[in-house]
C-alpha cells in the first residue's frame, strides 16, 4: 500500500543500512530528480553525504541560487559548488555546431565533476564508497534494467587516486514515475519551484543560442527567458505546458523600429509544448493576451532583441529543443 511516508521510510532504513558509516557523493543538476534523491540520502546518513553542483555558466536566471540557498535551506545539505563558468565558456568559445556544442559541455562537465569528486575523496574522513543517483522507473526500463557499480575514472591530472574507483551506486527512486517523485520531494519539504520545475536540458541555455555561446548572449537570453518564465506562471499554465524553451537567434538579424530610430536587433523564440513524455509533442495554444505580454516585455526590457515569434511546430518533425 504506497504512500509517500513510507517510500521515504523504507528508502532511509536502505539507505542507513548499506551506507552505514561510509560516505556518499551525489550530483546535482538543479533539476527534481537529483534533487529528491538527494534530499532523500540526505535525510537517511546527514553529514556522510556530500552534494557536488556544477556551475557551467548555461543555467537559467536563479537556478544557481535556487540550489545554493533553497535547496541547502530545505535539506541542510553539505554542497560543494564548483564555479566553471569560466572554463565552459572558454570551451564554447569560437563553436555553433549544436552536437560539438554537446559534446563540449559533456566533456567538461564530467571533467570538473571528477575533478571535485576527487577533492572530497582526498579529504579526511571516512571512505567514499557511494555515487548517488536519481535514477527513476522509466530510465531503468529503457536502459534494460541493468544496475550495479559505476566506473568512475579518475583525472589523469588527480594524483594518489586508483585508476578507476569503483562506486556502489544509491538509486532511492528506481520504483517510482515521475510524479511520485515529485510527491516525494514534496513531504521531504524541498521547495515548490524545485519539485514543480519542469525539464531543462543539461547542456543548459549553450543549446538555446542558435550561432555561439557568449557571456553576453547567455544574459540576453537569461532575460527574455525568466520573463518568459514569470508570465507563464503569472497566468497559471505551468501545469498546463510540458516546457518552454526560449531559443535566441544570435545569427538571424531583422530591421525594426524602437523608441526613435531603427534597429537591427536578434529574435527571440517562444517554443511552447504540451507532452506526455517529450517522445512526441504539440505546440501549446497559449492564450494570445499571454503571448503578447511575453512579446511587449521582452522587446522593452531585452537588450538587442526587436522580434518574439512563436514556433508552432509539432514533435515531429520538429524536435522540442531547436539543437
Ligand atoms: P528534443 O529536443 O530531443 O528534447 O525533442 C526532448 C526532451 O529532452 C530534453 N533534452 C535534454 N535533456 N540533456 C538532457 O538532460 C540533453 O542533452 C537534452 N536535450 C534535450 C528536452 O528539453 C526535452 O524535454
Amino acid at each position: 500500500n504506497w504512500t509517500t511516508g513510507n517510500v521515504i521510510e523504507e528508502q532511509v532504513a536502505a539507505i542507513r543500512e548499506q551506507v552505514g558509516d561510509r560516505r556518499a557523493i551525489c550530483g546535482l543538476s538543479g533539476g527534481v530528480d537529483s534533487a529528491v534523491a538527494a534530499a532523500l540520502v540526505q535525510k537517511a546518513i546527514g553529514s556522510q553525504l556530500t552534494c557536488v553542483y556544477v556551475d557551467h555558466g548555461l543555467m537559467r536566471k536563479g537556478e544557481t541560487e535556487q540550489v545554493e540557498k533553497d535547496f541547502v535551506a530545505a535539506t541542510g545539505v553539505q554542497l560543494k559548488v564548483v564555479d566553471a563558468e569560466d572554463r565552459f565558456l572558454k570551451a564554447l568559445a569560437g563553436v555553433s555546431d549544436p552536437e560539438e556544442k554537446r559534446k563540449i559541455i559533456g566533456r567538461e562537465f564530467i571533467r570538473v565533476f571528477e575533478q571535485a569528486q576527487a577533492e572530497i575523496i582526498a579529504d579526511e574522513g571516512p571512505a567514499v564508497e557511494f555515487l548517488v543517483q536519481g535514477t527513476l522507473y522509466p530510465d531503468v526500463v529503457e536502459s534494460g534494467g541493468g544496475t550495479g557499480t559505476a566506473n568512475i575514472k579518475s583525472h589523469h591530472n588527480v594524483g594518489g587516486l586508483p585508476e578507476d574507483l569503483e562506486f556502489q551506486l544509491i538509486e532511492p527512486l528506481r520504483k517510482l514515475f515521475k510524479d511520485e517523485v515529485r510527491m516525494v520531494g514534496q513531504e521531504l519539504g524541498l521547495p515548490e519551484e524545485i519539485v514543480q520545475r519542469q525539464p531543462f536540458p543539461g547542456p543548459g541555455l549553450g543549446i538555446r543560442i542558435v550561432g555561439e555561446v557568449t557571456k553576453e548572449r547567455l544574459d540576453l537570453l537569461r532575460e527574455a527567458d525568466a520573463i518568459a518564465r514569470e508570465e507563464l506562471t503569472a497566468a497559471g499554465l505551468d501545469r498546463d505546458i510540458w516546457q518552454c524553451p526560449v531559443v535566441l537567434l544570435a545569427d538571424v538579424r531583422s530591421v525594426g523600429v524602437q523608441g526613435d530610430g531603427r534597429t537591427y536587433g536578434h529574435p527571440i523564440v517562444l517554443r511552447p509544448v504540451s507532452s506526455e513524455d517529450a517522445m512526441t509533442a504539440d505546440w501549446s495554444r497559449l492564450p494570445y493576451e499571454v503571448l503578447a505580454r511575453i512579446s511587449t516585455r521582452i522587446t522593452n526590457e531585452v537588450k538587442d532583441v526587436n522580434r518574439v515569434v512563436l514556433d508552432v511546430t509539432s514533435k515531429p518533425p520538429g524536435t522540442i529543443e531547436w539543437e
